[in-house]
């Protein structure tokens, strides 16, 4: 095995949120709920084996520093979709959507129920931060379900005996309940295990409305938004906002379904949309 396939161990990029879909899917079946035994799913196992051993503090506050001055380069929003598109993992591609197929299937969803041309755009940028696979980080540091770094782990994360191999899980400060944090000091303050969550939300945050910044930042929160765990950490304000996290994640778990978009026929309409919120290049 090379280093390459060790550190990523999922087919695509898809599979985990093909995964995530399954476990929040109504009326599962028992053929589905064999979707966590490692050895119907070994891909998916491995992967949450890397991600809850290697998420550490350290490693967090490192990407932090590396990603979040955003210094990599100038994009516009749609060169970052297509950039994003370049993404090649081991797949099938008759039957497999593209990154933006995905996108524009989340965003077509919310705007044909309505909603506000923000939130709209919202569903067409919110998994633009897997670009970070582009530039070279392994699965386990793009995608999967984030969590608080620094406290005591949830037992409703998924796979929560794979955080035995942390080395934080060592340190008796990080496993407090509170850790490094103060009760209720609002989830601004708590860093994330690193992800495509927290980057798309900085690279994108001084263009769009609030409840934006949060359904970005913590779609992937799923033991948050989900099953209500730390809510020890969060402000009023939080609690509050949580309720657009909550709006959003049907539109990216359940769109997968529905027709393959017509590109260039909703094309004016996201070229106009991304120009109302966006000046042209952003950082990244
Ligand atoms: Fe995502
Ligand atoms: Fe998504």
């Amino acid at each position: 095995m090379n280093r390459t396939t060790a550190e990523n161990p999922l087919k695509k990029l898809d599979d985990w949120d093909d995964f995530v879909a399954s476990r929040y899917k109504e009326n599962k079946d028992r053929e589905e709920f064999r979707n966590y035994d490692p050895d119907v799913n070994p891909g998916v196992a491995e992967f949450y084996r890397l991600n809850h051993a290697l998420q550490t503090v350290d490693f967090v506050q490192d990407k932090e520093r590396e990603y979040l001055p955003l210094q990599k380069e100038q994009k516009t929003i749609w060169e970052a979709a297509e950039f994003l598109n370049t993404l090649v993992d081991d797949s099938d591609p008759d039957t497999d959507l593209t990154q933006i197929e995905h996108l524009l299937q989340t965003s077509e969803a919310i705007r044909m129920d309505g909603h506000p041309r923000w939130f709209v755009l919202t569903g067409f940028i919110h998994d633009l931060g897997k670009v970070l696979c582009l530039y070279g980080e392994p699965q386990w540091a793009v995608v999967g379900d984030t969590f608080p770094v620094g406290c005591a782990y949830s037992d409703s994360i998924v796979f929560p005996e794979y955080f035995r191999a942390n080395p934080d899980s060592q340190n008796p400060l990080y496993q407090e309940l509170y850790g490094i944090y103060e009760p209720h000091c609002g989830l601004e303050n708590v860093h994330m295990s690193w992800g495509h969550d927290e980057y798309i939300y900085q690279a994108t945050r001084n263009y769009l409305p609030e409840p934006a910044h949060y359904m970005l930042r913590y779609h992937s929160f799923y033991s948050a938004h989900r099953h209500g765990a730390y809510r020890h950490l969060m402000s009023p304000h939080d609690e509050e906002m949580f309720q657009w996290v909550r709006k959003f994640n049907p539109y990216d778990l359940y769109s997968k379904g529905a027709a393959k978009p017509d590109l260039p026929e909703i094309l004016p309409y996201y070229q106009d949309l991304i120009a109302e919120y966006f000046p042209g290049k952003i950082q990244w």
